[in-house]
C-alpha cells in the first residue's frame, strides 16, 4: 500500500505523520508551541519558525523509524506551502524538498486549505463529491462546495474576523489565556447561553458572507458593563456564533449549495456545541454529518499526507514557492 510523508508547520503547531492510502495513519508526531507563545498571547511568527526549525528534522526521524520505513519507500513527500506564516511553512517545504532531492521521491506540495477540506474523506471512506463543507479555523470562515480534488466552489466568506479569531479575542477579552478557542468552550458549559444580549451579524441578510467583528465588540461592552458573569457571556458568545454559522450554512443551503452530505472541518470544528448544532442542522435538511475527530480537526499532519495521498502522482518542482495566501 503506497504511503505518504505529510509535513505541518504554516502555524504553531510542528507536525509529521506518515499516511496510507487506504487511509491508515501509521505514525505521527504533533509538538504544539503554545507554552512558547502563551507569555504574547498569540502566536509569534519569528518564534513559531525557530521552534519548527528546530523540531522538525528529528520528528520526521522518529516516524519513520516508528514505521521501520526508509525514505524510498516513500510514495511521495507532502508539504504545506501556504498559506499560513511565511517563515514556518518555508521550514516544512524546504525540509520536504531536501527529502524528495536526497531520495528521488515526489514532492506534493499542498494547500492547508485543502488538507483541512479533505480530511473527512481520511476518516469516512463513504465521503464522496459533492459535499458541503463549513471549514472554520483561526484564520478562515468559508462555506465551500467541494467537487473535486483542488475543485472547490466558494459559496461564503468572512468579510472581517474568521471565527476561530472570533472565539480567540473573546477569551482574551474574558481573561482565558491562549489558546482561546478550547477555554472559550470549557467556560461556556458553566454559563447561559441565552443570558447576555448578543448581535448575530448578518443573519438573515440576503448576502451570503460571514462578519464577526461586531461579535467581538459586542462581547468587549457586556465584560466592560460589569453586569455579567465571564461564564454567561462566553456562553452567550458561543451561541451566537453557532447562531451566525447555521444561519449562513443554511442560506448556502437554500441557494444552490445542496449535496448529499455537510461536512465541517478547522480547528473550530472541535467544539462539541458547534458540531451539535451542525448535526441537527443535517438531519434537517436530510443531509449526511461528516465530522473528523477533534484531534484532526485542529492543525495536524495527517491530513496533510492525505490530500497527498489525494493527489498522488503529482510531482512538484524543487524550485515550488511557499505561499503566505493562497485562496482556495
Ligand atoms: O485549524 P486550526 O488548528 O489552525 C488554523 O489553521 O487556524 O484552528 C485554530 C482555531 C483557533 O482560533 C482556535 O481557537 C480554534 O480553532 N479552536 C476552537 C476550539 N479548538 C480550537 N474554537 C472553539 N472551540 C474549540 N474547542
Ligand atoms: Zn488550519
Amino acid at each position: 500500500m503506497p504511503v505518504v510523508l505529510g509535513i505541518e508547520s504554516s502555524c504553531d503547531e510542528t507536525a509529521v505523520a506518515l499516511v496510507a492510502t487506504d487511509r491508515r495513519i501509521i505514525a505521527q508526531r504533533i509538538a504544539s508551541q503554545d507554552e512558547a507563545h502563551r507569555p504574547y498571547g498569540g502566536v509569534v511568527p519569528e518564534i513559531a519558525a525557530r521552534a519548527h526549525a528546530e523540531r522538525i528534522a528529528p520528528m520526521i526521524a522518529e516516524v519513520m523509524n516508528e514505521a521501520e520505513m526508509e525514505l524510498g519507500d516513500l510514495a511521495a513527500i507532502a508539504a504545506t506551502a501556504g498559506p499560513g506564516l511565511i517563515g514556518g511553512v518555508m521550514v516544512g517545504l524546504v525540509s520536504a524538498k531536501a527529502l524528495s532531492m536526497a531520495s528521488d521521491v515526489p514532492l506534493i506540495a499542498v494547500n492547508h486549505l485543502e488538507g483541512h477540506a479533505l480530511s473527512p474523506r481520511l476518516v469516512d471512506e463513504d465521503l464522496a463529491f459533492p459535499y458541503l463543507l463549513l471549514l472554520v479555523s483561526g484564520g478562515h470562515c468559508q462555506i465551500l462546495r467541494c467537487e473535486g480534488v483542488g475543485q472547490f466552489k466558494r459559496l461564503a466568506t468572512t468579510i472581517d474576523d474568521a471565527v476561530g479569531e472570533a472565539f480567540d479575542k473573546t477569551a482574551k477579552i474574558l481573561g482565558l489565556g491562549f489558546p482561546g478557542g478550547p477555554a472559550v468552550e470549557k467556560l461556556a458549559r458553566e454559563g447561559d447561553p441565552t443570558a447576555v444580549p448578543l448581535p448575530r451579524p448578518l443573519v438573515n441578510s440576503g448576502e451570503p458572507h460571514f462578519s464577526f467583528a461586531g461579535l467581538k465588540s459586542a462581547v468587549l461592552r457586556a465584560h466592560e458593563s460589569g453586569l455579567h458573569s465571564t461564564a454567561d457571556i462566553a456562553a452567550s458568545f458561543q451561541q451566537a456564533a453557532i447562531d451566525c454559522l447555521t444561519d449562513r450554512l443554511e442560506r448556502a443551503i437554500e441557494s444552490g449549495g445542496n449535496a448529499p452530505s455537510l461536512v465541517v472541518a478547522g480547528g473550530v470544528a472541535a467544539n462539541a456545541s458547534v458540531r451539535a448544532a451542525l448535526e441537527e442542522l443535517s438531519q434537517k435538511h436530510s443531509m449526511r454529518f461528516v465530522a473528523p475527530p477533534p484531534k484532526l480537526c485542529t492543525d495536524n499532519a495527517a491530513m496533510i499526507a492525505w490530500a497527498g495521498c489525494e493527489r498522488l502522482g503529482q510531482n512538484d518542482p524543487l524550485d515550488y514557492k511557499a505561499r503566505p495566501r493562497w485562496p482556495l
